[in-house]
């Protein structure tokens, strides 16, 4: 078909990404010609191929591990969450020039906004937010947190000193902690986010939440297992589990609108048919 479009996920490796799966779900379900392909591409050639996707017919893509910071160096015009990020993982073609955005900021917060509803009303606002892990999730989870104005971001951290040093990238709201901070914290947050990849397929969780208030919100970035040992342990404690799959859902949203022109909605449909390629149907 003349106008159809393709898309792609380019990393290395991509074989496990469940991002063709999301977007030929919405193309079928609005009616759209159209394809998103996996691109497997190592890093001498991500170069070239990022500079000429119209040679490979493509109109944009998802660029994951381990090529986002150097798809935010080579796209031609970046947005303000981008630059905040130093990372794109969403590109697309506009009046021939190469724009880059990164959706994960947008994925984490559409997915408490959804499940949630006042996860952030001015009384949590106020309590503050615990994020653990220091690498590049961490960075758009603590952006988000700000952007909605989280009083107090505190940053826990194996190697403190990662911490230390994102925390004085995004000011005086944010504050540096190691992990030893989690036996006796200091306040009570509103919500905690697992930012590490502890806890995906190794029974591993990153705290113990004993001492954090029953409408805590504790949510996890890993989606594989769905319950992971720190969800499981919220759910046990009474606590408000937010699982990982909604944020993977809701950041391919922007990405699908930029190259098949429809805003899609994230539905339980969708959900179910990550679940059961995930293994997690019930
Ligand atoms: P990403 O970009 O996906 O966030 P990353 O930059 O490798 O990944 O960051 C991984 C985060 O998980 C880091 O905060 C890391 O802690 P260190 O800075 O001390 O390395 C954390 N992490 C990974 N494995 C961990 C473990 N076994 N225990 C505690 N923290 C761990």
């Amino acid at each position: 078909m003349a106008d159809a479009k393709t898309a792609f996920v380019t990393g290395w490796p991509v074989k496990h990404s469940r991002s063709p799966l999301i977007h030929r779900y919405w193309l079928k379900k609005y009616d759209l010609a159209g394809d998103y392909v996996k691109h497997p591409c190592a890093a001498e050639e991500f170069s070239t191929f990022l500079t000429s996707l119209a040679d490979n017919g493509y109109v944009g893509g998802n660029i994951t591990v381990p090529h986002k910071e150097t798809a935010f160096e080579l796209v031609e015009r970046t947005d303000a969450v981008a630059d905040a990020l130093g990372a794109v993982n969403t590109v697309w073609i506009k009046d021939n020039i190469l724009h880059g955005t990164n959706t994960d900021e947008y994925g984490f917060l559409a997915n408490l906004d959804d499940r949630c509803p006042g996860w952030d009303n001015p009384d949590r606002l106020l309590r503050g937010a615990l994020v653990i892990g220091a690498g590049g999730a961490s960075r758009a989870i603590v952006h988000a947190l700000i952007t909605r104005k989280f009083s107090r971001v505190t940053l826990v951290n194996r190697t403190r000193q990662k911490a230390q040093t994102l925390a004085e990238f995004f000011g005086p709201a944010c504050h540096a902690a190691g992990l030893d901070w989690l036996d006796n914290p200091d306040t009570d947050p509103a919500i905690i986010i697992n930012t590490t990849s502890l806890g995906m397929n190794d029974g591993k969780s990153p705290a113990g939440l004993r001492e954090f208030s029953k409408d805590t919100i504790v949510s996890d970035i890993v989606y594989t297992p769905l319950q992971t040992p720190l969800l499981l342990q919220a759910a046990k404690l009474g606590m408000v589990p937010v699982d990982g799959l909604g944020m993977l859902l809701h950041q391919a949203v922007l990405g699908f609108e930029k190259w098949f022109g429809v805003r899609p909605q994230v539905d339980e449909d969708l959900r179910a048919l990550i679940l059961r390629d995930l293994g997690e149907a019930q």
